[in-house]
């Protein structure tokens, strides 16, 4: 029986999950508000309903849905599917905010619908490497961490001005803190919670947005360890790494050219691993593990629950920032 899914929000990566969903055998619908969005989508996909407007769903042909709309609107279009009982594929960030996503929480909890959270590099096969290397102590114990995200926003959608994408808007839930909080999710994936934060978020470019577009942060664990972030959306050119220097050595991951390399040598004599696998792997991935999770056969690899205490992290960054003082989290 093929499953039916529907996505919420027929932009870039709507289009993409309507293209897997579709690839996989799903009878696949879409929702937006903009025409010319449910357009694009039928020139890609079978579509077999097409909804300007939500209140005209016909919920009784939906098996899962997957939001893909801008943040902001991520917690009430969850509200809705709830009612409706339908499986939720939620794009990250949960939320703008954290105080919304907690409230949704406990009603999430008493209801049997199940959940999934897009942080989709967990499904990613170079950073499932990466962390198999780390737990596996790869380059001995790990002192330091650092997750590097530079890119220009003009350069993310060709296709638009970016001050018309949601990115350049605070209040659709734009900007580099939450949108690429992939990397504070793998970093909690990691590592676990730090001890403490000490963050600086802030809009120094001359881009014309409302968001932030510049974060670097320092984190510090328990046992010693220093994690420091770097995110910012005028980068050129567009740099995604991870660099672990451990007691035993170095480990990075290039997302641009997907090497992961590794080396105790003082020279910089690197043993490159070069990893067989595109972007849309993850997403392909993610969508595999949505219908098994809406068959009942697994549970989410991540949850609502993981994606709060990103939000939470994101909050005590944002308070941090404003004060100028290192926070216990
Ligand atoms: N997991 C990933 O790696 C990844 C990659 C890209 C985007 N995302 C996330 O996906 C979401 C969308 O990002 P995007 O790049 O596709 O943005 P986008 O602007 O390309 O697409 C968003 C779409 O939502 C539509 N929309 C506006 N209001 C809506 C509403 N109320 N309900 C439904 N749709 C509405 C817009 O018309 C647009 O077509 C964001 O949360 C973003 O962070 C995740």
């Amino acid at each position: 029986m093929h499953k039916s899914v529907l996505v919420l929000g027929a932009g870039s990566v709507g289009k993409r999950h309507l293209k897997n969903f579709d690839d996989l055998g799903c009878v696949v619908s879409a929702f937006d508000p903009r025409e010319d969005r449910l357009h694009e989508a039928a020139g890609i996909v079978n579509l077999q309903d097409s909804y300007s407007f939500l209140t005209d769903v016909d919920w009784s042909k939906v098996d899962g849905a997957v939001i893909a709309s801008p943040p902001s609107f991520h917690i009430e279009q969850c509200a809705l599917l709830l009612e409706q009982g339908k499986h939720i594929l939620l794009e990250k960030p949960v939320s703008p905010t954290l105080a919304e996503a907690e409230s949704f929480l406990a009603k999430l909890e008493q209801s049997q619908v199940k959940l999934l959270l897009g942080y989709t590099y967990r499904w990613f096969t170079p950073v499932i490497e990466f962390r198999r290397r780390l737990e596996q102590e790869a380059v001995g114990t790990i002192y330091s961490c650092n997750f590097t995200m530079s890119a220009h926003l003009e350069d993310w959608h060709p296709w638009e001005k970016y001050t018309d994408f949601f990115m350049a808007h605070r209040e659709l839930g734009g900007g580099a803190l939450l949108d690429e909080s992939h990397f504070l999710d793998l970093m909690l994936w990691f590592f676990g919670m730090p001890k403490s934060v000490f963050g600086k978020v802030a809009k120094i470019s001359d881009l014309n947005i409302s968001t932030d577009d510049n974060v670097d942060l320092v984190f510090e664990y328990e046992d010693g360890k220093m994690v420091t972030v770097h995110l910012d959306l005028y980068g050129r050119p567009h740099q995604k790494r991870i660099t672990v220097v451990g007691s035993d050595g170095t480990l990075t991951w290039d997302a641009q050219t997907n090497v992961i390399q590794q080396s105790n040598a003082m020279d910089g004599d690197w043993d490159a691993h070069q990893i067989e696998a595109e972007r849309n792997e993850m997403f392909v991935n993610l969508a595999e593990e949505f219908l098994q999770v809406m068959a009942g056969d697994c549970e989410p690899g991540c949850t609502l629950k993981d994606g709060l205490t990103v939000l939470h992290l994101i909050e005590r960054i944002r308070e941090s920032s404003q004060s100028g003082i290192r926070l216990d989290l």
